[in-house]
C-alpha cells in the first residue's frame, strides 16, 4: 500500500512538472542557446548540425537537428524526455542534473534549428 502511494505521488508530480513547462518565447530560446553553448555544443555544433568539435568523430553521430529524423519523437515532450534521459548506448547521456526550466529552454532551442530548415 505504501508502495502504491509512493507510485501515485510520483506520477502526480510528473504530471504537474509537465504542466509547469515554460512557454516557447524568444526569451526561453535565448536561454536555451546559452545552456546549449555550455552543455551540448561540443557534440551537436553551433549550427545544430551534429558537427561540433567532438561530434564529428562520434558513432553514432550526434543528431543533426536541422534535418535528421529524431529516434524518440519530435514533439516538445519527446525532446524534453530525450534531453532528460539520454539515448541508451550512445554518447548522448541524460541531463537530468540541469534544472527543469533549462531542459525546456533547450527543447525550444533544439526546435528552433528545425524551424530554420
Ligand atoms: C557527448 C556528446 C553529446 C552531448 C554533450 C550531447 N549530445 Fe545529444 N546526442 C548525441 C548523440 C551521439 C546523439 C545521437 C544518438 C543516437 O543516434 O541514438 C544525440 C541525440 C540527441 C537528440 C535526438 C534524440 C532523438 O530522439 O533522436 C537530442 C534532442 C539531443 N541529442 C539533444 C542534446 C542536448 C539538448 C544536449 C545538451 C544538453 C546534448 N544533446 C548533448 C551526443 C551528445
Amino acid at each position: 500500500m505504501k508502495y502504491l502511494i509512493v507510485m501515485m505521488t510520483l506520477s502526480l508530480s510528473q504530471f504537474s512538472l509537465a504542466a509547469d513547462a515554460p512557454k516557447n518565447t524568444p526569451e526561453t530560446v535565448a536561454k536555451g542557446k546559452a545552456v546549449y553553448a555550455v552543455n551540448c555544443l561540443t557534440c551537436h555544433g553551433d549550427k545544430g548540425d551534429g558537427m561540433g568539435p567532438a561530434g564529428k568523430y562520434m558513432s553514432p553521430k550526434p543528431r543533426n537537428f536541422t534535418k535528421d529524423a529524431f529516434k524518440k519523437g519530435e514533439k516538445d515532450a519527446d525532446i524534453f524526455a530525450s534531453i532528460t534521459k539520454g539515448l541508451d548506448g550512445t554518447s548522448m547521456t541524460g541531463f537530468k542534473t540541469l534544472p527543469e526550466a533549462d531542459r525546456w529552454a533547450l527543447t525550444y532551442y533544439v526546435q528552433s534549428f528545425k524551424a530554420k530548415k
